[in-house]
């Protein structure tokens, strides 16, 4: 989604300004643009595609000022065009505004604009903004704070709103609404910005803003107020990582980083919610004994990978603690009148606590009176700010539009609250949950040993650089497994790519192989349904019918019918996603690079999705 930075301080605005975009880069943009806060005009450059094409425009002498504000754009109204490209200025040049989100009430905002005389030159919701807040200004004796809050009032949807002025360039306005946007506290100087992740490099002192405040900001002084014009008290907090959890540290691409920080990010996210004596500690979720017992449903929601966590939970809390679980998309959730009662606990899991979807499910579940307990990466985003109760995974700042590492801590995440509730409703035995434990603490150095060993697994990937299918089989927890190794692979490979139940292969998705069609099977660990001897049967189908099949199969256990088999450690059923979903991370990876795509920025992709 779009990323927004406003700088005012001691330093040429450009440097901060190109340095935070290049950092917001992550987010996936399609355009981007600055405005320096030159005295009388602005100075306003704004380009379509990559960064570099705005870098190239500013290859020139630029005014020297102290203030300005900057823009990646992700399409929503109107292409990716110079002219769509943000910011948006008034037809004086003197008022420019950068957004983030959908202006729902934008057509008839525009007929508006256009009757009062203004000219558009895009086809953006943003420039009407600018109109806008042009308008009001001028009728609230040039205050810009008090015209950010007018506006606010008459616009309808979702979005973060920067402006500056070139009357006022030392001061910079911005305005959120379901949509982020934070305040960096410098010496000397002042950021806002759509994340943390754009202002690090300067400082590790934050503001979180709430629904429609609107803030003001000058080299040394930070004012929020609401819709009314009362202040409000800064909630000032710490960032917890530093500006080279950022950086690439040597590695190809985020990506690969973010897959080999794995082992880590599984240990910090168990750090302190296991106890000496072999207990789950699981203080966040704020339960009581009775109110967990009383629990008769829990539903999750989710979206994308974040979901196919969603649908491990269902596994591990089903089989570890007996509650029922539903799973649903959360772009779903709210359109289908789901069942909810005072005894149905909701969860959301989201990497960036931003997501659009998962914020409009968590919204109707609390009205309908369910409590919401949120799985979350980022500290003081929007989801877990409005949740009950929030655990937070403490895998780090992913960058990479591709979820990895965030997905592997969700799932220790779900899995500590499955044994929490088994440990509590009684369903495990302490010895059942000691044995989990001691095996929860040994997953980050398996995940370690697939990661030394991924070097033939890269090479083997290559080989089906020139495939456009691939199929991905699993059963049981397998299965959200094999969704998330297909999504991986659409995502960064664009390539055809999908997921199966291995039960599911006779009913249709046989017909889809061909000879050399590339099937990647997640072997069960066997069970008394014999899982495992089902899914050696499906390889063989696959196999006849011209397939070259993978196996993602625990070392020692004999495989008949693969091509090509991938060892993971030994670990028990329901913790094997863990394991297996390493190698196919590795597999998308490789795939992206082969076929010359961008890894860390996939094409159409946003990092957290902010829109609906
Ligand atoms: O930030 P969230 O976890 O809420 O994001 C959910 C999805 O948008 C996200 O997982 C997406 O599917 C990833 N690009 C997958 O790699």
């Amino acid at each position: 989604m779009c990323g927004i930075v406003g700088y005012c301080g001691p330093q040429s605005a450009v440097t901060p300004l190109i340095q935070a975009l290049r950092r917001l880069e992550y987010r996936g943009y399609d355009s981007a643009g600055i405005a320096l806060g030159v005295r009388g005009k602005l100075f306003v450059e704004k380009r379509a595609g990559k960064l570099a094409n705005l870098e190239n425009a500013l290859d020139i002498e630029l005014p020297v000022v102290h203030s300005g504000i900057g823009h990646t754009r992700w399409a929503t109204h109107g292409g990716p065009t110079d002219r769509n490209a943000h910011p948006h200025v008034d037809n004086d040049g003197k008022l420019a505004v950068i957004h983030n989100g959908i202006i729902e009430n934008y057509s008839q905002l525009r007929l508006t604009m256009q009757e009062r005389g203004h000219t558009f030159s895009s086809d953006t919701d943003t420039e009407s903004v600018a109109y806008l807040l042009s308008d009001l200004r001028k009728e609230h004796n040039g205050d810009l704070v008090v015209a950010m809050r007018e506006a606010v009032k008459i616009l309808r949807g979702s979005f973060t709103l920067v402006a500056i002025h070139a009357d006022n360039p030392d001061v910079i306005v911005g305005v959120r609404r379901n949509s982020p946007l934070v305040v960096g506290l410098g010496e000397g100087e002042n950021f806002l910005a759509s994340d943390v992740a754009a202002f690090i490099n300067h400082t590790k002192r934050a503001i979180e803003l709430g629904q429609d405040e609107v803030v003001m900001i000058t080299p040394t002084t930070v004012e929020i107020t609401d819709l009314d014009g009362a202040v409000i008290a800064p909630r000032e907090y710490e960032i917890s990582w530093d500006a080279s959890a950022a950086q690439k540290g040597g590695f190809a691409h985020f990506m690969l980083k973010e897959i080999f920080e794995q082992p880590k990010a599984v240990a910090d996210t168990l750090i302190g919610r296991l106890s000496d004596n072999k207990q789950i500690v699981l203080d966040e979720l704020s339960m009581s004994v009775q109110e967990i017992r009383a629990l008769k449903k829990i539903t999750v929601i989710a979206c994308g990978t974040a979901y196919h966590a969603g649908m491990i939970a269902k596994y591990a809390i089903e089989k570890w603690s007996k509650i029922p679980v539903d799973v649903e998309i959360a772009s779903e959730f709210r359109y289908r009148d789901p069942i909810i009662t005072p005894e149905t606990l909701v969860i959301a899991i989201s990497q960036s606590g931003e997501t659009m979807d998962t914020l409009m499910a968590v919204r109707h579940a609390k009205a309908a009176g369910a409590r919401v307990l949120t799985i979350c990466n980022t500290h003081s985003s929007t989801i877990p700010r409005e949740s009950d109760a929030v655990l937070y995974t403490h895998a780090g700042p992913e960058i990479a539009v591709a979820s990895t590492k965030a997905l592997l801590t969700q799932m220790i995440a779900v899995y500590l609250i499955a044994l929490h509730l088994a440990q509590v409703n009684g369903a495990l035995t302490d010895e059942q949950i000691e044995g989990l434990y001691i095996e929860l603490l040994a997953l980050p150095g398996k995940i370690e040993m697939i990661l030394e060993t991924v070097e033939p697994l890269r090479a083997l990937t290559r080989s089906f650089a020139d495939k456009n299918t691939v199929l991905f089989l699993g059963r049981n927890i397998g299965y959200p497994v094999a969704l998330e190794g297909a999504l991986k692979l659409k995502e960064l490979a664009y390539i055809h790519a999908e997921g199966f139940a291995g039960g599911e292969l006779k009913h249709g998705p046989i017909a889809l192989i061909e000879e050399g069609t590339p099937v990647i099977a997640i072997l069960p660990v066997a069970d008394e349904h014999a899982l495992d001897q089902k899914m050696l049967s499906n390889i063989q189908e696959v196999k006849a019918r011209g397939a070259c099949v993978i196996v993602i199969a625990q070392d020692g256990v004999h495989v008949e019918g693969a091509q090509h088999i991938i060892r993971i450690p030994v670990v028990s059923a329901l913790l094997q996603p863990v394991l297996a979903t390493v190698p196919l991370q590795v597999f998308a990876y490789e795939m992206a690079l082969a076929r010359g795509n961008d890894v860390d920025q996939p094409r159409n992709l946003a990092k957290s999705v902010t829109v609906e």
